[in-house]
């Protein structure tokens, strides 16, 4: 008769699951390795050493980690953390976590690594990112708070979005857009953004979420509703025809406030895309701004008001679904036209 020692998984109480899931949400979007909840995990430890093969199932061997790894770096942080609080315990080694680590130390690096954000859904939004913040002239090749925030913001007003043409200025890797389109169900998602690069980053993104793009044959693997396109929009020289062929409902962007230099083009191309959407006055617009620096926070906010734009302040929200830091200051203001 086969002995059938119960894994890790079944003899886990509540309060386990929960810090496994919390370590998974943490882990595969590579939240900072010091601002993880090692003293929960801790207090584990002394109660089942064992348990550290819990976490290690929910991160290092998650498939997610195994298809698309976070950085090389942050493997090799997280494993020698996880293997530090396993030692303190005295228990005996586990070997999988020396396996592990010597399975990372053995890779090779690269300037591309992949984050995978949990949905409430259970799903994951996985995208390739730079390691460095500013890489290849660009800030657009990592996700960016604001970009959480928003994402957060578009699952709790779902019908904002509900079976909309959406257009997103300076996407980035995409994480808000992606999010949107797997949990809103817009008719229409338009990503754009200036630089080449971004832009490739971002369509390969798109692809590696299940989705196709419109000019593909059939339209999306995920969501056949939904028609996605990626543009090359540059707020700079941006057309009236350019904007009319979007013929967008909604609007959205984040942190795209943070150069002075590109406030007054910003603020130019919402002001022209209320006059050349068939939506006009109707037409939607969010803008989620981390504020780093007020006085370019201000500067915008003035910008608006010279452009004939008013701007009203989203009221704040919970920051529950993202692992991202919840100190930082991130608002939503929502666009319309002076009249
Ligand atoms: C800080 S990143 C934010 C990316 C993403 N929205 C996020 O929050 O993670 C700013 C983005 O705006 C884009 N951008 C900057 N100037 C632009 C312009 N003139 N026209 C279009 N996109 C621009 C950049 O290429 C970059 O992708």
């Amino acid at each position: 008769m086969d002995l059938q020692l119960p894994s890790s998984d079944q003899v886990m109480d509540a309060a386990q699951a929960t810090l496994c899931d919390t370590f998974q949400r943490d882990f595969l979007c590579c939240r900072r390795v010091g601002s993880l909840l090692w003293k929960e995990l801790e207090h584990q430890l002394t109660l089942q050493p064992s348990f550290a093969l819990s976490i290690l199932q929910k991160t290092i061997n998650h498939p997610a980690c195994q298809k698309y790894p976070p950085s090389l770096q942050y493997r090799r942080l997280f494993l020698s953390e996880l293997i530090k609080k396993h030692e303190r315990t005295g228990a005996e080694p586990l070997d999988d976590l020396y396996s592990a680590l010597a399975e990372v130390l053995n890779s090779e690096d690269t300037a591309v690594c992949y984050k995978s954000y949990c949905l409430p859904t259970g799903d994951l939004v996985t995208l390739s990112e730079n390691v460095a913040i500013i890489s290849e002239g660009t800030t657009g090749l990592v996700t960016w708070e604001a970009a959480l925030f928003l994402a957060e913001w578009a699952i709790e007003n779902n019908d904002i979005f509900n079976n909309r043409t959406i257009l997103e200025l300076g996407s980035g890797v995409g994480l808000t857009g992606l999010v949107i389109c797997k949990s809103c169900s817009p008719k229409k998602y338009t990503f754009s953004d200036c630089h080449q690069k971004v832009l490739q980053q971002l369509t390969e993104n798109i692809r590696r979420n299940g989705f196709l793009l419109s000019e593909e044959p059939s339209v999306t693997r995920e969501n056949p509703k939904t028609v996605l396109s990626v543009t090359e929009l540059d707020w700079e020289s941006a057309t009236e025809q350019q904007l009319l062929n979007l013929d967008a409902d909604v609007v959205i962007a984040s942190d795209v406030v943070y150069d002075p230099e590109i406030v007054t083009s910003f603020s130019k191309v919402l002001k022209k895309l209320f006059h050349y959407t068939r939506a006009g006055t109707n037409l939607q617009v969010f803008v989620a701004s981390t504020i780093r620096n007020p006085e370019t926070y201000r500067l915008f906010q003035t910008t608006l008001d010279d452009t004939g734009l008013r701007w009203q302040v989203l009221p704040d929200q919970k920051r529950n679904i993202f692992a991202y830091d919840k100190n930082c200051t991130v608002q939503i203001l929502k666009l319309t036209l002076k009249v």
